[in-house]
C-alpha cells in the first residue's frame, strides 16, 4: 500500500543566504524523499522562511528596510540554491504568510480552551532609548566573577562562569549603548509543566522511535533533582511590541515569540501548497494514515521533540510520526557559525561550475542515522567522487557501452533466462539498499552500492571482452551477453543511486532508454526485453582538485578603478615634459553672466601680465573662495576662443569620474612658498 508522507526540513531564519549546513540538511531530506517517491509513496515535501523575531526586525532596521521587504529579499535568493542542488521541495513559503497567522492563532486559542495558557508578570531588561525589551543576546556587561568586560548575559568567555543577564555588572544594551533598566510586563506561557503535558510527552517521546542520543537528551530535560526542581518548565511564548511577529489574540501589544509560530510554519507551507495543488489540507492532516516527518539539526531538538508535539496534541492535531535529527557539518574540522556560514559558499561552488551531485554524493557518503557531526574534507571529497562515483559506477557504463553500441547497434543480447549471476548479485541487494535508505543510513547504502560496482567491474575484467571482440561468432555472442549483463547491472545501480544523484540518473536513463525509474524496476530484466540502448556520452566529469582550491581561495575583492576610471595609456617622460604646468595666483575671480558653470579667473603666472582663464568650477566655488589663492595651470595650452571670450590656459582640479557616485570638485593648491611662474614637474 503506498503511503502518504508529509516531510519538512527546518525553516531557515530569513536573515542570511543559505550556508553549507542548510544545504546538508536539505540534501539529507531530499535523498530520503526521492527514495520514498521511488517506492511509490506520495510525499509532500515543504519548507519556508522563518521570518519573525527580534534579530530579523533589528537587521531590517539597520538595513533601512521594513522587515517584510527585508525577508522578501532573502526569500528571492533561495531558489537558485534549491535548483542548483536539485532540492525538490514542493513548496517554499514564509512564516509571515497569511496561513501561518491564521494557524498560529487557531492553535493558540485551542491551547487556551484547553486551559494550557497562563499569564505571569516578569521583570526583564528594557532599553530605555529604544523603548524595547532586550533579548539576552543584546545585553553585555562585565563578568560578575572575574570582571572581564564586554561579556554576554549568559556566560563569560574569559573565566567560563555561567550566570543570568541580571547578574552582569555595568550592563549595557548593544543596540544603543544605554544602561538597561528592569521593567516588568505580563507574559503568556504554555503550561508545559501541567501533568497532562508531562504525561503526554513522556508517552510520545518513548513511542515514536526517536534516535537514542535524542532520547538521552530528553531524559535529561525531564529529570528533576532530589528537591523536585528542574523538569519541564512553562514556556514563555509572548514578546512585547515592538516585535516582528504575529499578534496574540485578545492581547494588544503582545506577539507570539518566534519559536511559537515557526514550526506552525510547516503546516502553513503545506496548507499553502495544498491550495495551489488542489489538495484538501484539513482532510490530509485529519487522515490518521498521513505520516509526518521533520528533518532538523541537533541544536533545535528541544523545540521539536517537546514544544511542538505538545502544541499539536493539545490543539487536537496530528503529532509528528518522527523527528529525524542530524549533526552539524564542519568544513576542514572548523565549526561554522550559525548565522555567518564559513568554509564553503554553496553559491560559489555552483558558480565555479562544480557539479552539485558531487556534493550530494559526498554528503550522502558521510551521513548515517545518528546525531553525528560530519566533516567536509577536500582530499576526501576528491577521492570519494573520483574513485567511487566516477571510477566505479560511471566506469561501468563507459566500458560496456562501447562494444554494445559499435558491434551490436546497442541491442542487448537475447539471453532470456540466462542472466549471469552478476545480475542476480546486484539485484539481490535491492531490499538491503532500500532498507538502508529508509533508515537514513546513507553511508552504508552507498558502501553497499560501491561494493556491487566493484563486483561488476571485476566481472567485466575477468570476462576479458576486448579478447572476445577479436574472436569468432561464438565469442561475439558471448561478448554481447557480457556487455548486456554489465549494462543491466548499471541500470540496477542507477536505480540504487537515483535518490542521491537525480540529474545524473536522468542522463543515465536517457542513455539506457528507460525511465522514469522506480525501485520496483529492479525486478524486471532489461535484457529479457531485447532492449536497445542509446549511444554513450560521458555522464560525469571527475573533480579537478584545482576546483577545490578555487572553492577555498579567499574571495578576491574587486576594487573599482581609482577615481572611477581606469588609468590612461602609459606615456614616456618626454610626453609629460610637453605639458608645461605653472604656479598661478588667482588675482581675481568672478561669475560669468549667462553661464551657470563657469567662473572667469584672472591669473598671474609670473609673466608681467595676467591671463584670462574660464574654468568650469562654479558648482564648487564662489569667487570669494578663490581670490588670492595659488593654484596650478596648464600654461602652454593653445588659447581657446569661447562664447564669453578667450581662455588662456586651464586650471587643474580633481574630481571622480562619476560625479553622482562621489560628488565634489577640488582645485589644486600648492604648499605654501610656491610663487607664480614656478614650473610644476
Ligand atoms: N529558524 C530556526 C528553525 C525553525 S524550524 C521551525 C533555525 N534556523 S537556522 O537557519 O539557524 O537553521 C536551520 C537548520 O539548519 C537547522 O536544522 C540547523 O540545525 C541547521 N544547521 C545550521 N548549521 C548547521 C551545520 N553547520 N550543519 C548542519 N546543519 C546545520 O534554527
Ligand atoms: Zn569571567
Amino acid at each position: 500500500m503506498p503511503r502518504t508522507l508529509f516531510v519538512t526540513t527546518a525553516l531557515p531564519y530569513a536573515n542570511a543566504p543559505f550556508h553549507v549546513g542548510h544545504m546538508m540538511e536539505y540534501i539529507q531530506a531530499d535523498i530520503w524523499v526521492r527514495f520514498q517517491r521511488m517506492q511509490g509513496n506520495t510525499v509532500h515535501f515543504v519548507c519556508a522562511d522563518d521570518a519573525h523575531g527580534a534579530p530579523i526586525m533589528i537587521a531590517a532596521e539597520k538595513a533601512g528596510k521594513t522587515p517584510q521587504a527585508f525577508v522578501a529579499e532573502i526569500a528571492a535568493g533561495r531558489q537558485q540554491y534549491l535548483d542548483g542542488f536539485h532540492i525538490g521541495f514542493d513548496n517554499w513559503h514564509s512564516t509571515d504568510g497569511a496561513e501561518n497567522h491564521e494557524l498560529a492563532k487557531e492553535i493558540y486559542l485551542a491551547l487556551r480552551r484547553n486551559e494550557l495558557i497562563a499569564t505571569k508578570t516578569i521583570e526583564q531588561f528594557f532599553d530605555p532609548v529604544k523603548s524595547m525589551f532586550l533579548p539576552d543576546r543584546y545585553i553585555k556587561g562585565e563578568c560578575p566573577k572575574c570582571g572581564a568586560k564586554d561579556q554576554y548575559g549568559d556566560s563569560c568567555e574569559v573565566c567560563g562562569a555561567v550566570y543570568s543577564p541580571t547578574e552582569l555588572k555595568n550592563p549595557y544594551s548593544t543596540l544603543t549603548g544605554a544602561t538597561p533598566v528592569m521593567k516588568s510586563s505580563e507574559h503568556y506561557f504554555v503550561k508545559l509543566s501541567d501533568p497532562r503535558c508531562v504525561a503526554f510527552l513522556e508517552d510520545w517521546t518513548a513511542k515514536v522511535g526517536l534516535q537514542a542520543e535524542v532520547l538521552n537528551k530528553i531524559k535529561e530535560w525531564f529529570a528533576k533533582d532530589e528537591d523536585g526542581h528542574g523538569g519541564l518548565g512553562d514556556w514563555d511564548i509572548s514578546r512585547d511590541a515592538p516585535y516582528f511577529g504575529i499578534e496574540i489574540p485578545d492581547a494588544p501589544g503582545k506577539y507570539f515569540y518566534v519559536w511559537l509560530d515557526a514550526p506552525i510554519g510547516y503546516l502553513a507551507s503545506l496548507k499553502n501548497y495544498c491550495g495551489k495543488a488542489g489538495l484538501d489540507f484539513d482532510a490530509l492532516m485529519a487522515d490518521p494514515a498521513t505520516e509526518q516527518y521533520h528533518f532538523i539539526g541537533k541544536d533545535i531538538t528541544y523545540f521539536h521533540t517537546l514544544f511542538w508535539p505538545a502544541m499539536l496534541h493539545f490543539s487536537g492535531r496530528k503529532t509528528p510520526t518522527n523527528v529525524f535529527v542530524h549533526g552539524f557539518i564542519t568544513v576542514k574540522e572548523e565549526k561554522m557559525s550559525k548565522s555567518r556560514g564559513t568554509g564553503i559558499s554553496p553559491l560559489k561552488y555552483l558558480e565555479l561550475g562544480m557539479n552539485a551531485e558531487w556534493l550530494r554524493y559526498y554528503i550522502a557518503a558521510k551521513l548515517n542515522a545518528k546525531v553525528e557531526d560530519i566533516d567536509f574534507n577536500p582530499d576526501d571529497f576528491v577521492a570519494r567522487v573520483n574513485s567511487d562515483l566516477v571510477g566505479k559506477y560511471i566506469n561501468i557504463a563507459s566500458r560496456a557501452a562501447g562494444f554494445l553500441v559499435k558491434q551490436f547497434g546497442g541491442r542487448m543480447g537475447d539471453t532470456t533466462g540466462e542472466l549471469d549471476t552478476i545480475v542476480a548479485t546486484v539485484r539481490g541487494q535491492k531490499n538491503d539498499v532500500a532498507a538502508l535508505f529508509d533508515q537514513r543510513e546513507f553511508a552504508k547504502a552507498l558502501r553497499l552500492v560501491m561494493e556491487l560496482a566493484d563486483k561488476v567491474n571485476g566481472y567485466y575484467d575477468s570476462a576479458e571482452p576486448w579478447k572476445l571482440a577479436k574472436q569468432g561468432p561464438a565469442e561475439l555472442a558471448r561478448l554481447q551477453r557480457v556487455c548486456s549483463n554489465v549494462i543491466e547491472c548499471f541500470r540496477l545501480l542507477t536505480i540504487y543511486l537515483s535518490p542521491v544523484v537525480p540529474a545524473l540518473s536522468i542522463d543515465a536513463q536517457k542513455f539506457l532508454k528507460v525511465g522514469p525509474l522506480r525501485w520496483s524496476d529492479a525486478d524486471t530484466d532489461l535484457v529479457a526485453a531485447g532492449h536497445t540502448i542509446g549511444a554513450y556520452t560521458h555522464l560525469m566529469q571527475r573533480v579537478d582538485p584545482q576546483q577545490l582550491e578555487a572553492l577555498f581561495a579567499p574571495a578576491v575583492v574587486e576594487l573599482p578603478p581609482p577615481g572611477g576610471e581606469p588609468l590612461a595609456a602609459e606615456i614616456k617622460i618626454d610626453d609629460f615634459a610637453k605639458v608645461d604646468l605653472r604656479i598661478a595666483k588667482i588675482v581675481n575671480a568672478e561669475l560669468v553672466e549667462g553661464s551657470t558653470k563657469l567662473l572667469r579667473l584672472t591669473l598671474d603666472v609670473g609673466e608681467g601680465r595676467t591671463r584670462n582663464v574660464f574654468s568650469g568650477i562654479q558648482s564648487a566655488y564662489t569667487p570669494a573662495d578663490l581670490i588670492g589663492k595659488h593654484t596650478v595651470v596648464v600654461a602652454n595650452l593653445a588659447p581657446r576662443k569661447m562664447k564669453f571670450g578667450l581662455s588662456e590656459g586651464m586650471v587643474l582640479a580633481a574630481s571622480h569620474a562619476d560625479e553622482k557616485a562621489q560628488p565634489g570638485l577640488f582645485v589644486l593648491e600648492p604648499h605654501a612658498g610656491a610663487v607664480p611662474g614656478m614650473r610644476v614637474r
